[in-house]
């Protein structure tokens, strides 16, 4: 640097005379290192950047930041895809995840030191057509759900196409892809590779062979990654997908080698959502013209009730009115000022919000039953909130608790509470623990980025105090308690394009509140119930230790001429109706009644399951497979099934019939779904293991 300077002869004392004196100089020229640049030579450096080009550079962008977070998303672009192909066509899911480890050359290292995997996804979906696989697979931002609205997994056009774009990149391996679209068809066998430059596809091989599925689709990729358990792992997103999504069979062969079989819960279809039109309030002046241009409408009145939903052709002339159009006005013709007097009288009338059909919420009974099924816990309750909109898209947010240990878990704590602490010594109850956030948007698990997310932002803001679940300041709640959040929409803003936080629109925001605050008051009741309960019940135990004692007393005093058993059976009833009676009994689930006044609620205690859990299929199961949450696996539930079916319909007759009402309509349901949720109840409280055993200690106790 120095070197380019000019170097001053003179000495110092004279040049700070100078610069005291200052005489005007010419304009000194610009002072540069480096030769200039004109800007003709700038101009014939530009050039055009091609979506692929920028995306290999701006991987972070896409979920590839890291080699666990990469082999994460790999596998959650192919299952996101053959879920939504699936449903699409009205398929039960059966989706096989496989994630294996390769050797670099050599055969392969244990998973946990491996960097290189394969990832193979088939599904049973509808197939790809032959001409689609090579842009499918290897061109970003080619899709069929981008322009549609109407609720799905993808919505970008880049997912499947990226991961491919990254396995490329770190392995040079191609995506291969077999793909079949129904029996008489033959199944496609293609290898692909992105050209990044043109972001076109190019073709490596394709062939037809002979393949084992009558339908679906196979997608292999070869990447870099590193395989971890625990956060936001590749077997957390499995587990977490199958909560949301109940209706999935889902096999994972993890790259250990283990078998997971996670089998279907809930045997419907996700009701298949309706397209629909863009909402006017949701676009944009620059939207609008657009649609202007492009419109096979004639007259303007009959562009804005075609191509909008809920303009009705009478909304629509008024809507021109306003404007001050005709409304046989050419719709090419309306720009400049008379765009945006259409524009402003679109957003001065009131419209009807848009229509809902096009989304495919889960539902509380499958949240329940997706909860019940994969986390150990003692209370169990869902929240489906009305839709609403936001920048004229519709939402619907759903909400979900589990909270609690499970009751084996419980009364081993309560037991070493029982012991008592040293000075000093922590007590490591449940309030050390934080409440854990499950995140979803169109029933994808959300893994990264969740204090940047409006759903972790609500959970917050949430006053769980107020619900009996203590929270420090601007924490997270504590206590063994998992937070499902759901957001269902046709677009749901993320902010990104990995996919991975939902963003703050105030309309959602307040809807997931909503959602949390019904959650946490259901909640709320249950603790204050369970602890007046147990309290009660505490009182009875003392009561009826000494009962034995003071009938023994008297009978002594009268000289043994009293009816014991009467006096003692008396005693017992006094006790009885001293600590709150039956109904603590019921709340304590001990006489097979459900949560009343919690609706979509399940309590889980010692001796059994209060309330329904939702009908669960019975599939014959290949591996050794127990669920998520440690509770027996399907087949050991099947041979339960019948007697428990029987008992707790013999159960709740009886209580129905003291209650003085019809059986089947306790809870105000339906008398099929009531049967359901009596035909899983998985513990029946007679054969449950720790039924006796709990009662004998708090006799003991007492
Ligand atoms: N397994 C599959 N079966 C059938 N069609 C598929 C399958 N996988 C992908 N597709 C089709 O390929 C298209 C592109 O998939 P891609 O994952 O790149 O984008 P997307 O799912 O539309 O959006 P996103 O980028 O948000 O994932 C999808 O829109 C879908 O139509
Ligand atoms: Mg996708």
């Amino acid at each position: 640097m120095l070197g380019l300077c000019e170097p001053s002869s003179e000495p110092l004392a004279a040049r700070s005379r100078k610069q005291t004196h200052p005489e005007p100089s010419p304009p000194a020229p610009i002072a540069t290192s480096r030769p200039s640049v004109s800007a003709v030579e700038m101009g014939a450096r530009q050039r055009e950047i091609s979506v692929s080009e920028f995306f290999t550079k701006n991987r972070h962008l896409l979920g590839f930041d890291n080699p666990r977070k990469a082999l994460l998303t790999c596998v959650k672009e192919a299952v996101d895809n053959a879920l939504d192909a699936c449903e699409e066509a009205g398929i039960l899911p059966d989706i096989v995840v496989k994630v294996e480890a390769v050797g670099n050359g050599g055969p392969p290292p244990p998973a946990s030191q491996a960097s290189r995997f394969r990832i193979t996804v088939t599904d049973n979906g509808p197939g790809i057509v032959r001409q689609q696989i090579p842009p499918i697979f290897a061109k970003l931002l080619y899709g069929s759900k981008f322009h549609r609205l109407r609720m799905s997994r993808g919505q970008q056009g880049i997912g499947i196409s990226a991961a491919g774009m990254y396995g490329q990149l770190t392995t040079g391996k191609p995506v291969q892809i077999i793909s079949r679209t129904g029996g008489r068809s033959p199944a496609h066998f293609f290898e692909v590779q992105i050209d990044t430059k043109k972001n076109e596809p190019l073709i490596l091989e394709k062939k037809q062979i002979d393949w084992e599925s009558p339908r679906g689709t196979q997608v292999t990729m070869e990447v870099e990654g590193r395989y971890q358990k625990g956060r936001a792992s590749v077997d957390e997103y499995v587990e977490q997908t199958i909560i949301a999504n109940p209706h999935v069979k889902l096999t994972y062969l993890t790259p250990e080698g283990e078998t997971k079989e996670l089998p279907r819960t809930y045997d419907q279809v996700p009701e298949s959502p309706r397209e629909i039109k863009p909402h006017p309030y949701g676009i944009e002046l620059g939207m609008l013209l657009k649609m202007l241009q492009d419109t096979k409408s004639h007259w303007l009145s009959g562009f804005l009730a075609g191509d909008f939903s809920r303009v009705s052709p009478r909304l629509a002339e008024d809507i021109c009115k306003t404007a001050g159009l005709s409304p046989r006005a050419r719709p090419r013709d309306v720009h400049g000022q008379a765009a945006e007097n259409l524009y402003k009288a679109i957003q001065s009338t009131k419209i009807m919000a848009p229509p809902t059909n096009c989304l495919s919420p889960i539902g509380e009974r499958a949240i329940l039953s997706g909860l019940y099924q994969q986390i150990k816990g003692d209370f169990y309750t869902a929240v489906s909130r009305p839709p609403a909109v936001y920048r004229g898209n519709p939402f619907v947010i759903e909400a979900g608790l589990a909270y609690g240990r499970g009751p084996e878990q419980a009364q081993e704590d309560q037991q070493k509470k029982a012991v008592p602490l040293a000075e000093g010594e922590a007590d490591q109850s449940d309030d050390n623990e934080l409440a854990r956030v499950i995140r979803y948007a169109n029933r994808v698990p959300l893994l990264y980025q969740q204090s940047a997310c409006a759903i972790f932002k609500s959970v917050l803001d949430t006053t769980w105090r107020t619900y009996g679940v203590s929270q420090s300041r601007g924490a997270l709640p504590a206590g063994p308690m998992v937070i499902f959040v759901h957001m269902a929409s046709v677009w749901v803003p993320f902010t990104s394009e990995s996919k991975e936080a939902i963003a703050e629109y105030d309309e959602i925001r307040k809807e997931i509140t909503l959602a949390l605050r019904e959650c946490g008051r259901r909640l709320g009741a249950f603790l204050r119930r369970r602890e007046r309960a147990y309290s009660e019940q505490n009182r009875r135990d003392i009561f009826e230790l000494y009962i034995e004692e003071v009938v023994e007393s008297c009978n002594r005093l009268k000289g043994g001429r009293l009816p014991v058993a009467k006096l003692k059976e008396q005693l017992q009833k006094m006790a009885m109706r001293r600590t709150g009676g039956e109904k603590t009994d019921e709340v304590l689930g001990k006489n097979g009644s459900g949560p009343e006044g919690l609706p979509h609620s399940i309590i889980v205690t010692p001796e059994g399951v209060e309330g329904e859990v939702p009908k669960m299929i019975v599939e014959p199961l290949a591996a050794t497979a127990a669920n998520g949450n440690g509770h027996p696996a399907v087949e050991e539930k099947a041979v339960a099934k019948s007697t428990a079916a029987t008992k707790a319909t013999a159960k709740t007759t009886s209580k129905a019939r003291a209650k003085g009402r019809a059986p089947a309509t306790g809870r105000r349901e339906s008398a099929g779904r009531a049967e359901h949720g009596r035909k899983i109840d998985r513990r029946p409280r007679s054969a449950h293991p720790t039924a006796k055993s709990n009662a004998r200690s708090r006799r003991g106790k007492g």
